[in-house]
């Protein structure tokens, strides 16, 4: 504006004394708004030595504690102090030195010695040649944000601490487990097992052993507890204990008859009863399983065996088409005493019997069908010409291929043995 219009000897027009009024009314707006902002503003003059601050508001007073007569005329390095980060100073300095933009979160103190986390963002002002002439300076107390995600972060590096110890703890865990399916296969006269297990989590529900009960029958038992995870492969564990071959500990013997303090076996309904009675499905975990025992006489060439819900074994004459064997029963612990049957299987050379867990039957492909049994007796046929050991691997493939992938839902175990 002319100065001659600001001169008292010369009045203003009555148009420029309303412009005036309208300059005055927009500049108190302007100041009542950056003093009711909780937001500090401060602006500094390059002009000037050091770039001192020439203007701060009252949110900049509140938050710092200073008065206008501490601020005014001061560089705002005064809100450094012992812990602030050099880094984060020097990033200020060089984006002033370049002139640009720039935000940093720094750490600030109050005059009375408090710290506080400052969100701090810097902005050069230009004239009109485009020549900085100011920095407009805007800080936000962020110490709440920032002590938030200092909680969050300490939280998140306890929980990684836990999750690295849960994750060695189910590896080992997993190794035990691992160690109690039978290491290599048994070496048999005239017979030959193969077995595969591929839990779908690290641990498994299922178990499977050839147990030798004593020179010529071995034990053999394929199960599936309900559920997956560390509380299914906790009973499959304690139940391999009660499947183990140790006369006096395990449920695959009974005292003799003639009271001599010898054992003889007890038979695969026998076991499966025992096991029944031992195992009551708890109200509380709702857990049960299903087993497949038989006892294998290696002599007679005989596998007599007893199903608790299981399904049963499939059986591929070496001459003859091959048949899906199924005997309802409850699964154990479902009923007090329910009443389980013995079946026998009279081997002759060439045959092969298939046991499995439901989880090969029940993989689903990705319209949702099951493989199904079916399905599975067509791969067993389909394998005969090729080696017992070839016909699971090949059986794995094609269960794989029609999933869809290596992820499923549930643990898959197969056993397989052939007579020659
Ligand atoms: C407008 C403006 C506002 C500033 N506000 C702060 C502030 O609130 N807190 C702070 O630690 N530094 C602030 N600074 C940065 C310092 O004033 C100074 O530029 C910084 O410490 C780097 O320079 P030095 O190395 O000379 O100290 C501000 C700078 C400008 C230009």
């Amino acid at each position: 504006m002319d100065p001659k219009h600001i001169s008292p000897l010369i009045p203003p027009s009555p148009e420029e004394q309303s412009e005036w009024e309208r300059l005055a009314d927009e500049l108190a707006l302007k100041n009542r708004a950056l003093a009711a902002t909780s937001e500090g503003i401060t602006i500094t003059d390059v002009s000037l030595p050091d770039n001192p601050i020439i203007f701060a508001n009252e949110g900049f007073k509140r938050l710092t504690g200073y008065s206008d007569a501490e601020i005014i005329g001061y560089n705002c390095r005064f809100l450094q102090g012992p812990d602030t980060d050099p880094q984060t100073v020097a990033e200020i300095r060089s984006a002033i030195a370049e002139e640009r933009e720039c935000t940093v979160d720094i750490l600030n103190y109050r005059k009375d010695g408090s710290a506080f986390w400052n969100r701090l963002t810097i902005t050069p002002v230009r004239d009109a040649d485009n020549k900085v002439t100011h920095f407009i300076g805007i800080q936000s107390d962020i110490s709440e944000r920032k002590r938030a995600e200092e909680a969050l972060a300490r939280a998140k590096e306890q929980l990684e601490t836990v999750n690295r110890r849960m994750t060695r703890d189910l590896e080992t865990a997993a190794n035990i487990q691992q160690a109690l399916l039978p290491r290599q296969v048994p070496a048999i006269e005239g017979i030959e097992i193969y077995w595969t297990l591929r839990p779908c989590s690290e641990l498994a529900g299922d178990t499977l052993n050839i147990v030798s009960l004593d020179e010529t029958h071995y034990g053999i038992y394929i199960l599936d507890v309900s559920g997956h995870g560390v509380p299914a492969a906790l009973l499959s564990v304690t139940l391999n204990h009660w499947l183990s071959p140790l006369p006096a500990h395990s449920s695959l013997y009974k005292p003799a008859a003639n009271g001599s303090g010898e054992f003889s076996l007890s038979t695969p309904r026998e076991v499966v009863e025992k096991l029944n009675a031992r195992f009551p499905m708890s109200s509380h975990t709702l857990q049960y399983f299903t087993i497949l025992y038989g006892i294998l006489d290696t002599v007679q060439r005989e596998f007599c065996f007893s199903v608790a819900g299981h399904p049963g074994p499939m059986l591929l004459p070496r001459a003859r088409q091959g048949k899906a064997l199924q005997f309802p029963a409850y699964p154990i612990g479902f009923v007090d005493h329910p009443s389980y049957k013995q079946h026998c299987i009279k081997l002759h050379p060439g045959d092969r019997l298939y046991m499995y867990t439901d989880g090969v039957v029940e993989a689903r492909n990705a319209d949702f069908e099951h493989f199904g049994r079916e399905r599975l007796m067509q791969e067993i046929e389909r394998s005969r010409d090729v080696s017992l050991r070839e016909s699971l691997v090949n059986i794995l493939a094609s269960l794989e291929e029609w999933h869809g992938h290596s992820d499923f839902a549930d643990d898959l175990s197969l056993m397989a043995l052939e007579v020659h």
